[in-house]
């Protein structure tokens, strides 16, 4: 059992440094015995606080680290003179002016956290946001402490050739005893978060961009040896994103050097260290044989995504952590952007909801709901959340929806001028935006403060005599500390009976009252409302349409999310009744309409993009349906789901191989959109066609799986059969085989073997993931096995909540194994048990023994123990 719960850090503690570091000087020498850390700060008090009148003690972080000296201006203190406890270093009386000098020696080897120091295959990486520069060294490890840093790095050459850190080279050379070193420095005033420094045997591809005020950055990947060839997507990526951010919000690159290292050992996505950033070799590596349409287009987000934050977040950063969003929520947005505006915007948009819906909507509606701007946690690196990041670039994204995107575009502009090389907060982003536009934010500031999602009902009332058609708009959220209203806006549109858009009824309206009416003039007829067109608010939304009026937008709305949005509904409506009727033992009904809805779609599809009727035959998921029940059957739910996927793809059956027949290739891969869209619609099609007990469609699965000159066919054929029914099983398990017998070099190929396993429907996924944990291809101290493996078991609803608890006993023993090696890992699988309070008397008592077990772990992590304790609630 925890000893003691740790205290909460709270925004409202918050206190500027009482100390600031001007500049910093490491000198880093990587040896067998561990790495000797040098440090040399400039450190001067915080002239600006109150207590800097009373000559504070420094106090700096530090985190296993070995301390072999301290020193103040040149003079090595005796033992006395400081005192060390587990986190910090404290000496009573400093100067108002110093020079701090300490040597530590850190073990990288041992590092199995992956965040400091640490030791990849490949050689040794960092990680350092949130917090773990100060597992390098003693510093001010807070976001609002800026310093200048040069580093020296000393290896071993033949097994360490490539020193990198951030910044400039500023000078190299050979040592003694086949030694060498690097010195590089960094121009700009940094958070010591955005540190990085690399030290291994890496392959680089170089290119250049050409910036529009004429300078030139030199670009660089560097990747393992031998993998040259899976880097000119991400290369590309960059350019775009430069010349994209040029464009769009007139920022231009800063540096000199821009670097991408890519490590196969990472926790999180990719990190955007100032000028080196440190990529998991998701993000990076692509070929068209190990990549799918998918991941390319992940690529040149993530790409992307790092290359903004060198404005949003690196020039302008966080104050403290509770301002996560601040950069996170608004470089989101900004890759949002470019990825509509380089791929398909019309399904950027609808893939962006579909997630949000199923991650960030049960994040706030479970236990660990925050606001956007968290006012407390216990541990930082559990905050990085789909809240603060996805929620977050909802915020941002409904300001441009607000004051239009000329005046977001002055917004930033003038959020540059004003806090360009500071440490900033959320109040100060939206003033910026105020500063630029005039309009008032302070309702909308609601939406950074309180957890929850807003549930919006609308009505709707036709007066024919006065031609006048009102709107009623009631809000609500009961996981808010009031019942304030939120300012909510909301684009709507008005069609009428045969599908017309009524002309000047198009409009944003702004919900600012608990219930407010709006009213549209010289209304003909009763029209069909389409609400929160392009999803402009993170909201539920209930309006009691008729499966006609569904039926009418899904085919008639020119907003494609909201023509998406309405098949989605009418899909959801059918499957929650179904699942109440399977639970009672009745069989479900399938309406020929929805049938002939999605045959016109299936038909359709050149004239309304492959892309966008692929997203519309995909039903929602389960974990998305099972938010809209109060108990979830995740038996019923399941079956009633898969039951319509087979009534479909038995009714279509035609038209689903017609469709497959004539998206077929016509020339060479190419990971662009508009082939993208044809790939994915056909393999929606392959989906339903296998849904179907019949040889020829298995036969068709095998065809595609041996036939397929890409990852994207050759991986759909191979999901589809790992999901088919029995009687497919021998071609599913030859397939697999073959699977692993041709990638098992390729590490990320791996991956989706792991996780198509683990995501698999078929009764026997558990067995087959316990099995898996002990496969040669699989590695616990390897966060993408884990997530490949573990994670997608976890989100495998019917699998992961099966009835008798052997999902979740499964999993809290994982996490237990886990949460000793990488904390942080650990606690996002943790989160897989968010939900357990939705469903039956029967499961929850078995999750909760899983989670008491956890809780009473001994040596359990921070980082476990607040998902835990929040979860048992
Ligand atoms: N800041 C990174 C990003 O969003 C994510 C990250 C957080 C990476 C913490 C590592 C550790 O781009
Ligand atoms: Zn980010």
């Amino acid at each position: 059992m925890r000893s003691e719960t740790p205290a909460p850090i709270l925004l409202a503690d918050y206190t500027p440094p009482a100390y600031l570091i001007d500049t910093v000087h490491l000198d880093v020498d990587l040896r067998a015995d561990g790495t000797v850390v040098t440090a040399t700060l400039a450190c001067v008090r915080n002239a600006g606080t109150a207590a800097a009148a009373t000559n504070p003690p420094l106090v700096l972080d530090g985190e296993e680290l070995e301390t072999l000296e301290v020193a103040v201006d040149g003079q090595v203190l005796p033992a006395s003179a400081y005192r060390i406890d587990a986190e910090t270093l404290t000496i009573a009386t400093v100067p108002a002016r110093f020079t701090l000098r300490t040597k530590v020696r850190i073990q990288p080897d041992a590092n199995t956290q992956l965040s400091g120091f640490y030791r990849s295959k490949d050689g040794y990486f960092t990680q350092c946001e949130a917090q773990g520069f100060r597992r390098i060294t003693w510093f001010a490890d807070r976001p609002d402490v800026m310093a200048r840093f040069t580093v020296t790095l000393h290896a071993d050459k033949a097994a360490y050739p490539v020193l990198l850190a951030n910044g400039n080279p500023v000078g190299q050379g050979d040592e003694a005893d086949g030694r060498h070193y690097a010195t590089w420095e960094d121009p700009f005033k940094k958070p010591c978060y955005l540190f990085a420094m690399v030290a291994a045997k890496l392959d680089v591809l170089r290119d250049t961009f050409a910036t529009a005020s004429g300078r030139t950055v030199q670009l660089a990947i560097y990747v393992e040896p031998g993998k040259l060839d899976q880097c000119p997507h991400a290369m590309e990526a960059l350019k775009k994103s430069m010349a994209w951010d040029e464009r769009r919000f007139g920022l231009e690159c800063d540096l000199d050097h821009y670097m991408i290292v890519a490590v196969g050992d990472f926790n999180m996505g990719a990190m955007e260290n100032k000028g080196l950033n440190i990529f998991n070799t998701k993000y990076v590596l692509a070929r068209p044989d190990v990549a799918t349409d998918v991941d390319f287009e992940n690529i040149d987000r993530v790409v992307a995504h790092e290359y903004f934050h060198n404005w949003t977040g690196n020039r302008v950063t966080c104050r403290d952590w509770f301002q996560l969003s601040l950069k996170e929520g608004l470089t989101v947005f900004r890759d949002q952007e470019f990825g509509a505006d380089t791929h398909n915007r019309d399904v950027a948009r609808i893939r962006e909801v579909r997630g949000l819906r199923a991650a960030q909507f049960p994040e706030d509606a479970g236990p660990m709901a925050h606001p956007v701007r968290p006012a407390s946690y216990i541990e930082i690196n559990n905050f990085y959340t789909a809240t603060v990041y996805e929620k977050g670039a909802e915020v941002v994204r409904m300001i441009q929806t607000l004051i239009g995107r000329e005046a977001f575009r002055a917004g930033m502009d003038e959020y540059f001028r004003r806090h360009d090389g500071q440490a900033v907060t959320c109040d100060d982003f939206v003033a910026a935006m105020s500063a630029a536009s005039g309009f008032d934010f302070t309702q909308f500031m609601r939406w950074y403060r309180e957890p929850g999602t807003p549930r919006v009902t609308a009505a709707s009332a036709y007066d024919a005599q006065a031609r006048r058609y009102t709107l009623t708009f009631t809000q609500a959220n009961p996981k808010a500390s009031d019942n304030a209203p939120y300012l909510i806006p909301i684009r709507v549109a008005l069609f009428d009976a045969q599908g017309q858009e009524l002309e000047g009824h198009s409009r944003t309206l702004l919900l600012t009252e608990t219930t407010q009416t709006f009213a549209f003039d010289n209304v003909a007829s009763a029209p069909v409302p389409s609400l929160l067109r392009d999803f402009s608010a993170p909201v539920l939304l209930d309006y009691p349409y008729t499966p006609a009026e569904l039926t009418l937008l899904l085919a008639a709305e020119s907003d494609p999310f909201n023509a998406w949005e309405a098949g989605q509904r009418l899909a959801t409506g059918l499957i929650l009744e179904a699942t109440a009727a399977i639970a009672a033992g009745r069989a479900p009904v399938w309406p020929e309409s929805f049938t002939a809805a999605a045959r016109t779609l299936l038909t359709g599809y050149e004239a309304r993009g492959a892309a966008f009727v692929a997203e519309a035959l995909t039903l929602p998921g389960e974990a998305t349906l099972a938010e809209l029940l109060d108990e979830v059957n995740p038996d019923a739910l399941h079956a009633a789901r898969n039951g319509l996927r087979r009534h479909l793809a038995e009714a279509l059956h035609a038209e689903f191989a017609a469709a497959y027949a004539a998206l077929a290739p016509t020339g060479p891969y190419a990971p662009s959109a508009d082939q993208a869209g044809r790939r994915a619609l056909r393999n929606v099609c392959l989906g339903y066609l296998l849904e179907r007990d019949a040889p020829a469609e298995r036969q068709r699965a095998q065809d595609q799986y041996a036939g397929a000159d890409n990852m994207t066919d050759q991986f759909a054929a191979l999901a589809a059969l790992a999901n088919a029914n029995a009687a497919a099983r021998p071609a599913r398990e030859a397939a697999l085989a073959d699977f692993y017998q041709r990638w098992q070099g390729e590490a990320l190929v791996v991956d989706k073997w792991l996780a198509v396993q683990a995501g698999s429907r078929l009764p026997d996924t558990l067995a087959t993931v316990q099995r898996l944990t002990a496969h040669p291809a699989f590695d616990l101290s390897n966060p993408n096995k884990v997530y490949a493996l573990l994670r997608t078991f976890g989100a495998n609803l019917v699998r992961f909540h099966a009835a008798d608890g052997s999902g979740y006993a499964f999993f809290a023993e994982q996490i237990k194994a886990l949460d000793a090696r990488n904390p942080q890992v650990a606690s996002r699988l943790a989160r897989c048990f968010d939900r357990w309070k939705k469903f039956d008397a029967g499961r929850q008592a078995h999750a909760r023994a899983a989670l008491e077990s956890l809780r009473d772990h001994p040596g359990l992590s921070r980082d476990v123990g607040e998902i835990v304790m929040r979860a048992l609630g």
